[in-house]
């Protein structure tokens, strides 16, 4: 089968005067509206419980956008059983058929789907138009042509066949039905570990996350368009535990593909692990977790390109990304200038609402966040041995806005080093010259996580030094660049230690993991 080659989806400007800035200023104005009501989905059927959640804009509390429909564990139970039910149909098509419906999704949402998508994240999830577009819309886009383009790999690669005998692995899906739960910071991400799976021939019960509703429902209604089976994803929302207790605790659950905080990961693990003697197979437990993620500046490093990725790394999507640079180590020779041109980016940046193109960060996503975030700064200034270097200014009236906080500390292990935020602060320890190597030791052995990393440097020897001695600091080390961002099929994306079980998304291994092949050996 002759699948695309698949190519990067371009990411579009959303330029003054543009139709697609009028096309996505006129999905935000609809969106914002009006209240639609979010169903679960589960099989053919819209399932309205009655159970209402209210999805608001986090940078616009008065703004009420859906109401969602909350499921409970007997939703689960239907949910895993039509799974179960759609899984002959599904797992036996020709995988060239299920690759179809996904091809179309991603050319659905070239078009007609992305001012949709992108304004649902924009509103529901506080991302500028930017960070949606690169979400929503592009990284979302490719993870379903290159899912095909892996999908195909998986198939055609065969062993070797001695003559008189044929040797043929066939890659059956999983026996049983995936638990795909999902995070809010990325749209990609909540489609995707659905579909990867979904793409093997898998089905899946999905839980996304109750801060990403309004996404979520675009979502199911892209590949439902897109001619996906009834049955093969189900969306059911409502109370986290109360949801992932009953998908855990079912003697058919194959799989668990999750992204979200390392205590839950920790916490279904061990649930697995108490229900191992029911299931019918080991599930394949696939988890991207939390981060802290480091850059590290050398002393020759290029100091405007530092700067920015600084930034750029800590502040984009207001740090909520697992992959946002939010601990730097920087020579003390470097840090006064450093510093001065760190400011004066920071000062730049505006803050407020997304629909607003004019802002470069919108809000946190809850009340939750803003408190974690904010009381972590608090306590780190009132203890002492942080110091604020710009932003620490904050207001929940209307939305749950936090400035860009540049934080200086001079205790490498300071928990603002070490403990993951997952907010717009980012938190500088400047070391000795030419102590590099204490600098770096402490990097490795900080923090308990090891998602990404960068280290900047022109000096080739210290480059190699550092990836050396950050070897399993991180599962992606950018050498000169900024820690996010990661380009499916160009960056494949994961992590090891407490960040996860380093899987990468975007490349064939994560398909791998969805498949339980069976080798069939014939002799003439
Ligand atoms: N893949 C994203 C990034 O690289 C994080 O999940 O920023």
């Amino acid at each position: 089968a002759n699948t695309p080659h698949p190519v990067n989806e371009p990411v579009r400007s959303y330029a003054p005067g543009t139709t697609e800035r009028a096309e996505l200023k006129a999905a935000l104005a609809r969106m914002s509206g009006e209240t639609i009501e979010i169903p679960m989905v589960i099989g053919k059927n819209h399932v309205f419980s009655g159970r209402l959640t209210e999805v608001r804009a986090p940078h616009k509390r008065s703004l009420l956008l859906a109401r969602a429909h909350d499921g409970n564990r007997t939703d689960v139970a239907e949910a895993i059983d039509t799974a179960l039910g759609a899984s002959k149909m599904w797992g036996e098509m020709p995988w060239t058929a299920r690759a179809a419906v996904f091809l179309r999704a991603a050319e659905l949402l070239a078009t007609r789907y992305r001012p949709l998508l992108n304004a649902a994240t924009m509103l529901g999830q506080s991302k500028t138009a930017h960070q949606a577009e690169i979400d929503a819309a592009c990284e979302l886009i490719d993870f379903l042509r290159f899912n095909v383009a892996y999908a195909r790999q998986i198939a055609t690669e065969q062993p070797q066949s001695s003559p008189g005998t044929w040797n043929v692995m066939e890659p059956r899906p999983l026996e049983g039905f995936v638990f795909a739960a999902t995070p809010f910071n990325f749209t990609a991400i909540a489609a995707n570990l659905p579909a990867a799976p979904a793409i093997m021939g898998n089905t899946v019960v999905w839980k996304p996350s109750a801060n990403a509703l309004l996404s979520a429902h675009w979502i199911m209604a892209l590949f439902r368009e897109a001619g996906l089976p009834d049955g093969v994803i189900n969306l059911v929302m409502g109370d986290p535990a109360e949801l992932t207790t009953a998908a855990l605790e079912h003697p058919s659950l194959a799989g668990v593909h999750f992204t979200g905080s390392t205590p839950v990961f920790r916490w279904m693990w061990r649930k697995v692990g108490e229900n191992i003697d029911r299931y019918r197979t080991y599930p394949r437990l696939v988890g991207e977790t939390g981060g802290k993620d480091f850059v590290f500046a050398h002393a020759s490093a290029d100091p405007t390109a530092l700067a920015v990725a600084l930034v750029r790394g800590a502040f984009e999507y207001q740090g909520q990304k697992c992959s946002a640079a939010s601990r730097a180590y920087v020579p003390k020779s470097m840090w006064p200038a450093l510093k001065e041109r760190i400011v004066e980016l920071t000062r730049m940046i505006r803050v407020g609402d997304v629909a607003d193109f004019r802002n470069f960060m919108g809000a946190v996503i809850d009340g939750r966040a803003y408190a974690r975030i904010t009381s972590a700064v608090e306590e780190a200034r009132r203890g002492g041995r942080a110091r604020l270097i710009c932003g620490g200014e904050w207001s929940d009236t209307e939305g749950f806005f936090i400035e860009p906080t540049v934080m200086e500390t001079e205790d490498p292990k300071h928990t603002l080093m070490e403990t993951e935020l997952f907010g717009p602060v980012l938190t500088v320890w400047p070391y000795d010259d030419g102590k590099e190597d204490e600098a770096l030791a402490l990097c490795d052995e900080t923090s308990p996580y090891a998602l990404t990393g960068a280290v900047f440097a022109r000096d080739r020897a210290f480059i190699e030094k550092a990836s050396t001695a950050l070897r399993r600091a991180a599962g992606n080390f950018y050498v000169n660049d900024k820690p996010t961002g990661a380009v499916v099929g160009q960056q494949p994306f994961g992590g090891g230690r407490a960040s996860g079980t380093n899987d990468k998304a975007g490349s064939v291994l994560n398909l791998l993991r969805w498949t339980s092949p069976r080798l069939i050996k014939e002799n003439f």
